[in-house]
């Protein structure tokens, strides 16, 4: 079936969760975390993923948010930096607006000039998802933003994945399903999404049931996946 409607993941897909830790780590007052950045960007990811899967297993879901502020405080004891509250505050006032990629608003404006329709899917709080959204300036070329919080459970619930048929009408086979989570994209081919993963560090695959259709290093060739 030809692509009628192309999703996106957010955080890491077209949001780069790395850069608060990494921009925080050049700015005055922060220098404990010029050599910790890094272990603290991934530990901080790691934990807020793990937090989401263990919620929805648990059936003990709470807003991304919360979540991600979790994340935070593990990260930033397992990197010997908890306590720090002024850190703490700058992380998470530079995780609200986070910068896209830079490939993504010609990607997305490609998408829609050719008339496909275009949407996040995203675990993101609606106004998380705000946030971020305005200070890429990408509100004008997506038609939506679906947000787990409308079905309280997190990826990969099939729940969250049935949000795109019942926003655009479309068929399963209809969508291109884009996420730099390998596990996201492996839970959306499970599905019946089309798929792309976006495997910008050359990770090893997950070992689950089901792969992603594609793989693919950045997002530029998201318009020709799409049929443009
Ligand atoms: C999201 C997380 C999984 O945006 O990156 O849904």
């Amino acid at each position: 079936m030809a692509i009628k409607t192309c999703v996106f993941d957010a955080y890491g897909t077209l949001f780069d969760v790395a850069a608060a830790a990494r921009q925080a780590a050049t700015e005055p007052g922060f220098e404990a975390l010029q050599n910790k950045w890094p272990d603290l960007a991934g530990h901080w990811r790691l934990k807020q993923l793990q937090y989401t899967w263990l919620r929805a297993v648990a059936d003990a879901h709470a807003d991304f948010w919360d979540v991600t502020q979790d994340g935070l405080d593990w990260a930033l004891e397992a990197t010997g930096l908890q306590g720090d509250t002024n850190l703490r505050q700058r992380l998470l006032d530079l995780y609200w607006g986070l910068r896209a990629y830079p490939e993504v608003p010609e990607m997305l404006t490609d998408l829609k000039e050719g008339g496909l329709q275009t949407a996040i899917l995203s675990n993101g709080s609606p106004p998380m998802l705000d946030g971020a959204v305005k200070s890429a300036g990408i509100g004008h070329v997506l038609d939506d933003v679906l947000s787990v919080e409308s079905v309280g459970v997190f990826k990969p619930h099939a729940r969250v994945y049935d949000l795109v048929q019942e926003r655009f009408g479309c068929e399963r086979d209809e969508v291109l399903f884009v996420s730099s989570n390998g596990w996201d994209a492996a839970g959306a081919s499970g599905y019946g999404f089309l798929t792309a993963w976006v495997n910008r560090a050359a990770e090893p695959m997950d070992r689950l049931p089901w792969t992603p259709a594609h793989v693919l290093s950045d997002l530029t060739s998201i318009p020709k996946l799409a049929g443009l």
